[in-house]
């Protein structure tokens, strides 16, 4: 028996383990979050004995007589400061970091009321968040240290949310305080848990699995084999992963699942797994892609090893090469990369009705989900129910299911509720990965430096299953001339399977890499040319009314030659200053459906906003709650926004591609539009109770390969100039980036989303690696690289816009998520090559402050 205080509360446990479950599972202190159990992220951070400490190590035995503090037992007036700088500051983006971010702040606030930044930062050090990159969590604790020292009284709410203002993002007080429920803080009566037994080797033949013992097992439920699955493929785009492998069948990678076991405990699980006995013939592995193409290779997938093939050509490449006065071709590699959200994949799947399923997700699109399993199970896609949780972070990397068809098939056959949460070292192991790429980038230009034409070969490694790999290689190569104005390239682009891990969509959707190769190669033509690299992409710079490489016309929003004016006098204020230019497509285009939709329903007096965009963590409830206050003058106190869920939301697609804002915006805009024509005539909210107000928006794009002059690829694109500084030493000082993103819809959420993913991009660059060999990911969550507070440099913001007419759609949004970290690795390698001399052609960046 174990006493100790929790929240000014004496408890007593009978039974030892660590101090995280007992708080999670037993006390329900839910904001508490387990984001690795390892000791790495700080997700857990409490307070002991005034003392900060990750609530995953400490077991209950040695808290005897201790005073626990979470952010639930936080005083009054201590809660109200949090949520009021946290939120005023932007600090809050997916929310899952937040509690413990907010107890380590009070761990520091405690003891000092004067803290410098420095002391900020040393204070978060162990507390990871994937989403802000540290600076508004920074802001938000030097601004409570103002409030609790002046005693300052918190301000009244904002009544408008205009758009171009700071306003409060509309989920931060659930996510600060933790009473926003993520799936894993949920347990429903009754609930049993399931996890996989996965696969041994990347590549073996299993001969036989064996479920006598585990079954056996007093705590075992049930165990489900590729025998009970009635679809065996699931697949986002492309069906080719199995759901399970079959006895006789061959594993594609060590994430394949062989069974799918249940247990009344969740302590049991791993028990009953290695009960299981499996028969396997080891074979060798296909490890990267040059192999996998080559003719005696074995096929991973019956069609063959090539996943897609992408040829892209306009103009006359060879030609223009070949009349050009310089002419560059390098060799460029990037690796794999974790997405590292902070919220390891859980989903919750339970009997719904007489014959259907309710799953809690926390996923990119309810709908994607809904309409996979309902194949999997071969059931209408009616009978599936499925409800989003809040989701800790995504970037792509929960765009494909990874635990929620586990919990449905569990729970379609035990008619029970299932849990299936990933481990850390699962999420790692298993979930998609950044496509690791090997390219040939040739690029020319004349005498003066005017870029004539450049050819490209791009080799994706897409690992065991397609997932997102076909359009993630063709935004790689549709981007993969820059934001420049010529009108000759030529490229070609593979996606190849291997035994590896899986390549999938990740922020960035392949122009991270490809636009490391293309803007490297920019740099050594401008030294050919004797330009300055600025000057180099100043005269190249798409322009409005000029033709994209790809064929599309820049619309007149485009502001390529404004973000770089506005990066010009930083860059060539410093020596060891490196540059890079970016663009990227707001929607999916290329003639796909693209569909965003809005139900504004009155209940209650409040207007209730139902789209199924999934938020991540990066503002949907907030961008629509701008929207429809912009449009109808309401205040933002009389919308609810509602989380996405299939029996409520109408399918706005998946959240990908940096389209909500534009395509779900939009569509919240037009609702809106009705919504203000039926209040006028001096009608209230109230007046209006039970009606609807739905509209949708559809972006109308031409597909590859279009037979015009000039196709419209995309909707509207963003574009970026970022400048990566470097100091005496070598370490990245600054960083100072110009967007345009058109209309910026709310301040705080558009730094948050570009300060965010400057510091991934800079992970990327140069601290995050994701070895894999053999087809084993040689990785902890520990050591992945990810930044943390004090290794943040500070970042400059401007956001510019093009002086012409605004996309016409959603005020004149454009997307942000993506574009944000794609030009941040050439712009270190840039700032590395002026710094030393050496020019680097893969990620990450080596003999560097930063990496051996
Ligand atoms: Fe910090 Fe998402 S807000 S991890």
């Amino acid at each position: 028996m174990f006493t100790f205080k929790v929240n000014g509360t004496s408890v007593t446990a009978d039974k030892e383990q660590n101090l995280l479950t007992y708080l999670r599972d037993e006390l329900r202190v839910t904001s508490v979050k387990d984001g690795c159990s390892e000791g790495a992220c700080g997700t857990c951070t409490v307070l002991i004995d005034g003392k900060k400490i990750k609530a995953c190590i400490p077991k209950l035995s040695s808290l005897v007589g201790k005073s626990i503090v979470t952010v639930e037992g936080l005083s009054p007036r201590e809660k109200e400061v949090y949520v009021h700088c946290f939120a005023q500051a932007g600090a809050v983006q997916c929310g899952y970091c937040i509690p413990g971010m907010v107890i380590s702040a009070k761990s520091l606030l405690d003891g000092n009321l004067n803290p410098t930044r420095l002391e900020v930062k040393k204070a978060i050090r162990g507390n990871l968040c994937r989403c802000t990159g540290y600076v508004k969590i920074e802001e938000a604790i030097l601004q409570a240290a103002d409030f609790f020292r002046e005693d300052l009284p918190i301000p009244q709410r904002e009544t408008q949310a205009l758009l171009n203002t700071r306003f409060k993002r509309v989920d931060a007080e659930e996510k600060i305080l933790g009473t926003g429920q993520f799936v894993d803080d949920l347990i429903l009566p009754d609930m049993i848990y399931a996890k996989a037994l996965r696969s041994k080797y990347p590549r073996a033949v299993v001969n036989r699995i064996d479920l006598s013992k585990a079954l056996a097992h007093p705590d075992c439920i049930r165990i489900l084999t590729e025998k009970d699955v009635p679809n065996k493929k699931i697949g986002h785009l492309v069906t080719d992963w199995d759901v399970m492998i079959a006895e006789g069948g061959t594993t594609r990678y060590i994430g394949d699942a062989l069974a799918l076991v249940a247990t009344q405990h969740k302590e049991t699980l791993d028990e009953v797994l290695a009960l299981i006995e499996v028969e396997y013939t080891e074979l060798v592995p296909i490890t990267c892609p040059t192999d996998a193409l080559k003719a005696s290779a074995p096929l991973i997938h019956e069609q063959g090893n090539i996943m897609r093939k992408e040829v892209l050509k306009r103009g006359n490449a060879d030609a223009a090469i070949k009349k050009s006065k310089y002419v560059v071709t390098r060799k460029y590699s990037t690796p794999f990369n974790d997405h590292a959200f902070m919220e390891p994949e859980c989903a919750i799947a339970l009997p719904e009705g007489e014959d259907g399923l309710l799953l809690y997700t926390g996923s990119q699109s309810v709908y994607d989900e809904r309409h996979e399993i309902s194949h999997m199970l071969a059931i209408p896609e009616e009978k599936i129910h499925c409800h989003s949780m809040l989701v800790g972070g995504g970037f792509g990397g929960k765009e494909d299911m990874s635990v929620q068809h586990h919990a449905a098939l569990m729970a379609w056959y035990t008619k029970k509720p299932v849990k299936v949460k990933f481990s850390r070292q699962e999420s790692l192991n298993y979930h998609t990965k950044r496509h690791a790429m090997e390219m040939e980038f040739t690029t020319a230009c004349d005498e003066q430096g005017i870029l004539t034409a450049m050819k490209a070969i791009l080799l994706a490694d897409t690992g065991a299953y397609a997932s997102l790999g076909g359009p993630v290689l063709q935004r790689a190569c549709t981007h993969a001339a820059g934001p420049y104005n010529y009108q000759n390239i030529d490229i070609l682009g593979m996606s190849v399977y291997t035994n590896n891990v899986i390549g999938g969509a990740y922020r960035g959707f392949g122009v991270t890499q490809s636009c490391f190769a293309t803007e490297n190669n920019i740099n050594l033509l401008a030294e050919m040319a004797g330009l300055s690299p600025w000057e180099m992409r100043y005269k190249n710079a798409i322009r409005p009314g000029q033709v994209l490489p790809n064929g599309q016309i820049a619309d007149p929003n485009c502001a390529m030659v404004e973000c770089l004016e506005a990066v010009k006098a930083v860059y060539e204020a410093n020596p060891y200053a490196g540059i890079a230019c970016a663009f990227k497509n707001s929607g999916t285009g290329v003639g796909l459906k693209d569909i965003g939709r809005c139900l504004l329903s009155i209940e209650k007096g409040l207007v209730h906003i139902r789209t199924s965009a999934a938020c991540m963590g990066q503002g949907i409830a907030t961008m629509c709650t701008h929207m429809v206050c912009q449009e109808t003058g309401l205040d933002p106190a009389l919308i609810v926004h509602e989380r996405p869920d299939t029996n409520r939301t109408p399918n706005s697609g998946t959240s990908t591609a940096s389209r909500q804002t534009v395509v779900t915006g939009e569509a919240t805009r037009r609702a809106a539009q009705k919504l203000k024509v039926a209040l006028a005539d001096g009608k209230s909210v109230v007046d209006l109770n039970g009606q609807e107000f739905y509209d949708e928006f559809s972006a109308i794009t031409d597909p590859m390969g279009a037979p015009k002059d000039f196709p419209v690829s995309h909707v509207s694109y963003s574009y970026g100039a970022q400048v990566v500084v470097l100091d005496s030493q070598g370490k990245v000082e600054k960083v100072v980036a110009a967007y345009d993103v058109g209309t910026p819809v709310n301040i705080q959420s558009v730094e948050g989303q570009i300060e965010g993913g400057i510091i991934m991009g800079l992970g990327f660059a140069l601290t995050e690696d994701f070895p894999v060999q053999g087809g084993y990911p040689l990785l902890k969550f520990g050591t992945l690289g990810l930044m943390r507070a004090t290794e943040a440099p500070p970042i400059e913001v401007h956001l510019v816009q093009a002086p012409g007419e605004k996309l016409p759609y959603a005020f004149g949004a454009k997307g942000v998520g993506e574009l944000c970290l794609i030009p941040t690795s050439p712009a270190c390698s840039h700032a590395y090559y002026r710094y030393d001399g050496k020019f680097r052609t893969s990620l990450p960046l080596r003999e560097t402050y930063y990496k051996k």
